[in-house]
């Protein structure tokens, strides 16, 4: 478990309070409310069926910053896959702005956990992939064309080149970069940061919280880093599986919500006034001293 982040500081501004309601931005971006609801996932058929995912019900506010921990493979990734409308549940349902996920979802971007980028194409070209031409729009105090992005995650020296002549770093800001460039309602992050050095991951973790002054998308970020959850998000969502040790141990349960909290305290926050919620975290993921 990686918690490097303890002195990470960000220095972003208080962010206002996250609307209950769609909220309009000055650049016509909509941050837009996400709903889970019963939403379940199994993998196989039969007696290989193995339950991922079980009756998890949560709702991110639109403009709020969510963050979702829990142990490797409880099915974080496939979540959000689901709210992408990448994966489909096996139970339940995910609603953006009121209306059921079905397929591919346009109003998400999706920041992968591995970077994912074509490999014949060059950063820039990465970055734009999919964006209509011309629709890099500058945003108030936000540099948001494809170049002042690239400016921002520090690769505009390597604009032209390709992703094999990059580290898995930059790779990983050009992945970031290209989901931000799509000035999504709903920002999915699946452990943005993971891949990055410690300095440069607190850089990136500033940078999403000037994007989301500037521009309050709903974000939802996957992290297995308590100090990261802590740092950034409105609200923490743990997944863990209840059927540790019990009698009902030989069926296993998929992972479900163990436990919610609201991260209290404006950004940027001090570590020493979350010190007790980060321990109790921690034991909420099997971390008794640390
Ligand atoms: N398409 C698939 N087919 C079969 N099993 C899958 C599929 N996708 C995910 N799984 C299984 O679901 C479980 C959860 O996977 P997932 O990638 O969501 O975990 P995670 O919480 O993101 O883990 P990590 O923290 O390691 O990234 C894993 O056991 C994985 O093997
Ligand atoms: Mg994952």
């Amino acid at each position: 478990m990686s918690t490097t982040l303890a002195s990470a500081q960000p220095t972003a501004a208080p962010l206002p309070k996250p609307a209950t309601t769609p909220r309009h931005t000055h650049a016509g971006t909509t941050a837009m409310g996400v709903s889970f609801r019963g939403l379940g996932r199994s993998f196989g058929e039969g007696t290989t069926s193995r339950t991922v995912l079980e009756d998890v019900t949560f709702t991110v506010r639109a403009g709020e910053i969510v963050a979702i921990l829990g142990p490797s493979g409880c099915g974080k990734s496939t979540l959000l896959r689901a709210a992408a409308g990448l994966d489909s549940p096996t139970a339940g349902e995910v609603l953006i702005d009121g209306s059921v996920v079905s397929g591919i979802d346009p109003r998400c971007a999706f920041a992968f956990q591995e970077p994912r980028l074509m490999p014949w194409k060059s950063v820039t070209e990465n970055v734009a992939l999919g964006l209509p031409s011309g629709s890099a729009k500058r945003r108030r105090g936000v540099p948001s064309t494809v170049e002042d992005l690239l400016a921002l995650v520090g690769l505009s020296e390597f604009a032209g080149h390709r992703p094999r002549e990059i580290s898995g770093g930059m790779a990983q800001r050009a992945s970031l970069a290209r989901a931000l460039a799509r000035n999504p309602g709903v920002l999915l992050l699946d452990e943005p940061f993971g891949a990055l050095d410690a300095l440069t991951r607190i850089k990136m973790q500033d940078l999403l919280l000037e994007i989301h002054t500037a521009e309050p998308t709903t974000v939802l970020l996957v992290t297995h880093d308590v100090d990261e959850a802590l740092a950034l998000a409105d609200r923490i969502i743990v997944l863990g599986s209840d059927d540790s040790g019990t009698a009902k141990s030989s069926v296993h349960s998929g992972a479900t919500i163990v436990r919610t909290v609201e991260v209290p305290g404006a950004r940027p926050r001090s570590n020493a006034s979350l010190a007790q919620l980060r321990s109790s975290l921690l034991a909420s993921l099997g971390v008794s001293h640390h």
